[in-house]
């Protein structure tokens, strides 16, 4: 599929999807958030792809939030829709995504680009990345899921006083707040994403799609995360990789897993 506001290069098991509006730093307008749908949906469904990392084209921003001038005029229930919409069709959707999902942060990650940063499995940002949910300095509120996955990142009264300040920080402090796993200077980000997504893709696919569902089980209200876990583990023993990965260490070999 083509895209116009976004490039998904596939190469190796990985697929990059790189946000591609450079001029406007990457914002993400309602086109850009269905095209980031599609690619995220056509990557998971992909056979040969185990893992997809998300960047933003240019030197200079991974996503500075969402586009403004597109929602300046919006009424409460346009604003509500907004919110919802995006969160069902890209936020909550990549969060939920069985492949695993690396958010390689470029630059700055600003409003909805750091929430759609904290929606990845997990994240690794060059040293120039700039980070914050500047949304209150607006009159509104993160709406992409700022005001949950931030505090679950890092805690709610650093949570607290990065939106309510509505201030930025830098890569290394999101590395000390634990927001991103690791920094690297900018020509080494996507190295090291994919050096990182080849030491995933030694392992089941099927076991991490699994894990992933286990996680994510214990941040939902109503449902009991070790409950997911014990239905999961249960499952494992049921599939063709669990078999090979078990018969493989018994044989002192590598695991040659079907795949997804
Ligand atoms: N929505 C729409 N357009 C945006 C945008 C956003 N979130 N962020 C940047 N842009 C556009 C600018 O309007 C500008 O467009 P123009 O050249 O047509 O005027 C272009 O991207 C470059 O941005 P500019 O502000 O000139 O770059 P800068 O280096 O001076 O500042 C930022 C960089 C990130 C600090 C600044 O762009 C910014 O504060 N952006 C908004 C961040 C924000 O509040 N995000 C949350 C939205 S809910």
């Amino acid at each position: 599929m083509t895209y116009d506001n976004i490039l998904s290069d596939y190469q190796n098991g990985i697929t990059t999807i790189t946000i591609n509006r450079p001029k406007k730093l990457n914002a993400l307008n309602k086109d850009t958030i269905r095209e980031l749908h599609n690619a995220f949906d056509e990557a998971n469904k992909d056979g040969d792809t185990k893992v997809i990392i998300i960047t933003g084209s240019g030197d200079k921003a991974f996503v500075a939030g969402a586009d403004i001038s597109e929602f300046a005029d919006f009424s409460v229930e346009e604003g509500g829709q907004l919110a919802a919409q995006g969160q069902a069709i890209l936020f909550d959707f990549v969060e939920n995504l069985g492949t695993p999902v690396i958010a390689a942060v470029n630059g700055f990650a600003l409003g909805g680009g750091l929430e759609l940063a904290m929606s990845c499995h997990f994240r690794v940002a060059s040293a120039n990345a700039k980070m914050g949910l500047p949304e209150t300095s607006l009159g509104v509120i993160p709406g992409y899921g700022g005001t949950q996955r931030l505090p679950q990142l890092i805690g709610k009264g650093r949570a607290m006083e990065m939106i309510m300040t509505a201030g930025m920080i830098d890569a290394n402090q999101a590395l000390g707040y634990g927001l991103v796993n690791h920094v690297v200077e900018q020509d080494e980000l996507l190295p090291l994403c994919e050096k990182i997504a080849g030491k995933i893709m030694r392992n089941s696919s099927v076991a991490i799609a699994k894990a992933i569902k286990s996680i994510n089980a214990g941040y939902k209200d109503g449902i009991n995360g070790f409950d997911i876990e014990i239905e999961s583990f249960g499952n494992c023993f049921g599939t063709e990789d669990f078999t090979e990965g078990t018969t493989a260490f018994l044989e002192k070999r590598k695991a040659d897993f079907p795949g997804k």
